[in-house]
């Protein structure tokens, strides 16, 4: 009977013994390695006490799967760990679903090895003295519901892949030094949210916008949403000199965002000092004006700025509301995009994207507009529109279509009764104007010859392109309207917009490029662009504005300022002295002079054609520089080889035959 017992008990225990050997060595092998390797490299607390010989599930915030196979959470608050964690340790724990750091003294980068955590729901690294980047691994942890890495040392932007992380509930950012824009975070079920106490700035996006005041206080400059509202997007024109107030949004902005009365006392003195300064400003211009005639800057005519600060006076107050306030407005009426276009965004997130004054040209003002998402574009307010809704659209229809590389791309456009707007391309090498004048002699790279002959043969050809593939007269040719494209070559941009304002307002409100007969006839044609492009042709070789009061004499333009300097004796004196530097490039210089005095004929019969004008800087670069057009030298001695321009180049241009 013993013995049957004994054999039952053996048997009881053999049947037990495996099973427990079996739970034994079930346990997380690959993970407890990497947990004491954690451990070992890691300077903490002697609290933390993990016995090699024990299982790791057994271990002080340590967390097993139902089978003990593998490590599912890892929680270890406040336990005095200091210094960067290191890598191909808890990076290794492939099947952990919570993680728990928090209030340690872990610094360093998050290990990019983090990436292989890809089932990990929860992560928690507050109080700590992380110094990075976002970290990027974050963004792959696609199952995350709760991140909070508030209250480290986190600098950088918050990038725009935190939509990667679709399951997320909570995001806790806050106490960091993020900077930049907030992005549109939008995983739908988002319920908790802070980014206070940071260095953010820009628009609060809408999806963020039902959170509290709180959970973006203390930032550099965050508005919108549960802030005050940002400045509208289409800014209203400066504070006339004419002592009106400044727009009182920006002051209720103000005075909310700070308190404390010194800085309220500091504002006022800051606005008395600005007030004055612009008034000292507007009393000296006065006074130049008076003194010299023309213009001292040549964008801006008489005309334009009379009417700057007309509309500041009228129209101000409604054109804000109209277009902040007219919501039913523009919902009826849609941004509408061209085919083929690579945008998607709608009126509202242009309105709220950040924007900046790019110029105020003659048929409206340009700005840089950019998206939440970081898309740029151009935005141009078109003003004085007189066509009907129906013509407006047929002649967006014509200039949408149009797609050739030398030429700013027309992406949308947005008619309502008060505003009309057009949707370019954006350019961010910036305008041949600023190339050619702005900063001048202030050691800023000049505008070498090379790149003057590719940017007139490129410019050339986006308007040969409009006149002859799609028969549309540019009727607005000047250097601010010629783009930069990053290869250096040129496309033009603002194009056929004249037909929108009827023939009451006089077209090329800018004199300066305006031929002869459209001061009359107050019609562009192709002929009157190739006048314009002719005007071109000569800013780029003289480096001299159109119109620009050191012409010297009053009233007198551009190309009659180089026809008097070449007829009284055929100098250098005409050329750019930033070209003087480049050396045997006189004869192309004189080559392109030629050209440009034929474009410029008073009578419009004896202007080439645009085709004819893109032939004749072709050949003249084929026979001179080898196509050398084409590369974009800094070599300031690459050009003709070395023959100086014989004699009878050097009389005045004589026409050339198309
Ligand atoms: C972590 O994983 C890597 C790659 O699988 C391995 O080479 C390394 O030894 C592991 N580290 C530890 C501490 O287990
Ligand atoms: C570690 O665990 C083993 C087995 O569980 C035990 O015998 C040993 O005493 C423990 N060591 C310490 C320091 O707790
Ligand atoms: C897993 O480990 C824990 C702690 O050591 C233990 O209590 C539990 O019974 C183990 N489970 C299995 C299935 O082995
Ligand atoms: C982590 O992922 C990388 C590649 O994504 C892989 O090479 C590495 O072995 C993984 N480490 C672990 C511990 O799984
Ligand atoms: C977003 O998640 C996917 C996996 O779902 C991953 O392949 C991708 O790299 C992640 N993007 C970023 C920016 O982390
Ligand atoms: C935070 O990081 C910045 C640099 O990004 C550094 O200058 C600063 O000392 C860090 N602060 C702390 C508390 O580590
Ligand atoms: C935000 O700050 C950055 C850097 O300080 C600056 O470049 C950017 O223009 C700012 N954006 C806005 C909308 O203020
Ligand atoms: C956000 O964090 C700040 C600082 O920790 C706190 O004062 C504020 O109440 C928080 N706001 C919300 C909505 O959680």
């Amino acid at each position: 009977m013993a013995v049957i017992l004994d054999y039952a008990v053996f048997l009881l225990v053999s049947l037990l013994l495996p099973s427990h050997r079996v739970r034994v060595n079930s346990e997380p092998v690959q993970d407890k390695q990497a947990l004491l390797s954690f451990l070992s490299q890691t300077p903490h607390e002697n609290r933390i006490q993990w016995n090699a010989s024990d299982s790791a599930c057994n271990w002080v915030g340590v967390g097993c799967s139902p089978d003990n196979s593998s490590v599912y959470t890892l929680r270890l608050p406040g336990a005095g760990l200091v210094g960067p964690i290191p890598p191909n340790t808890i990076g290794n724990l492939s099947q952990l679903r919570v993680l728990s750091l928090r209030s340690n003294r872990l610094s360093g980068e998050i290990p990019s090895d983090f990436s292989n955590l890809t089932l990990l729901r929860s992560l928690y690294l507050q109080s700590n003295e992380f110094s990075s980047q976002f970290p990027g691994s974050v963004t792959r942890m696609t199952r995350l519901t709760r991140l909070d890495i508030s209250s480290n040392n986190f600098s950088g932007t918050i990038p725009f892949s935190v939509n990667n992380l679709t399951h997320l509930t909570g995001l806790f950012l806050e106490n960091n030094r993020f900077s930049g824009n907030l992005p549109s975070i939008n995983p739908g079920n988002l319920d908790a949210f802070n980014v206070s106490n940071n260095l953010l700035n820009g628009s609060v996006p809408k999806s963020l916008s039902k959170f509290p005041a709180s959970a973006f206080a203390g930032n550099l400059d965050l508005c919108g949403g549960p802030l005050p509202p940002c400045e509208p997007f289409f800014p209203s024109p400066a504070p006339s000199p004419y002592g009106s107030q400044p727009p009182p949004t920006s002051v209720n902005k103000k005075s909310n965002k700070r308190l404390s009365t010194a800085a309220i006392v500091g504002i006022a003195v800051a606005c008395a000092v600005a007030l004055f300064l612009l008034l000292l400003c507007f009393l000296m211009c006065l006074r130049r004006r008076r003194r010299q005639r023309p213009a001292k800057h040549p964008k801006p005519t008489g005309a334009v700025a009379a009417r700057a600060v007309g509309s500041t006076e009228a129209g101000t107050s409604s054109s804000k509301d109209d277009i902040t306030g007219g919501s039913a407005e523009a919902e009826r009426n849609k941004l509408v995009f061209f085919e083929g276009g690579v945008y998607s965004f709608d009126l509202e997130d242009l309105l709220r994207a950040s924007a900046e004054v790019l110029g105020k040209g003659s048929v409206g003002t340009s700005y840089k507009a950019v998206l939440e998402e970081g898309t740029t574009v151009v935005v141009k307010r078109l003003k004085d529109v007189v066509v009907s809704k129906r013509e407006f659209e047929l002649q967006m229809e014509a200039l949408g279509k149009i797609k050739n590389e030398n030429v700013v791309a027309l992406r949308a456009f947005y008619f309502s009764k008060d505003e009309k707007l057009l949707v370019y391309d954006f350019m961010p090498a910036g305008s041949l104007s600023a190339l050619l004048h702005g900063s001048r002699g202030s050691g800023r790279t000049p505008l070498d010859w090379d790149n003057r002959m590719r940017i007139a043969l490129s410019a050339a050809r986006g308007l040969s392109y409009l006149h002859v593939a799609e028969n549309v007269v540019h009727g607005n040719i000047k250097s601010s309207n010629v783009l930069l494209r990053p290869d250096h070559d040129a496309a033009v941009s603002d194009f056929g917009l004249n037909p929108l304002f009827g023939t009451s307002t006089p077209p090329h409100r800018v004199a300066g490029y305006r031929a002869p007969e459209v001061v009359e006839t107050r019609k562009v044609t192709y002929k009157s662009d190739v006048y314009s492009f002719g005007v071109l042709l000569l800013e780029l070789l003289t480096g001299k504005a159109p119109n620009q009061a050191s012409l010297g004499e009053e009233g007198i333009d551009l190309p009659r300022w180089v026809q008097s300097v070449v007829r009284e004796e055929w100098t250098a004196e005409v050329f750019d002295v930033e070209l003087m530097r480049y050396h045997n490039i006189e004869e192309e210089m004189v080559q392109l002079l030629q050209i440009a005095m034929t474009c410029v004929s008073i009578v419009p019969d004896q202007r080439p054609a645009m085709p004819d004008v893109v032939r004749m800087i072709e050949e003249m670069n084929r026979s001179e520089t080898d196509d050398g057009l084409r590369q974009s030298s800094d070599d300031p001695s690459k050009g003709s080889d070395g023959h100086t321009p014989p004699p009878e180049s050097r009389t005045p241009p004589k026409a050339l035959t198309p």
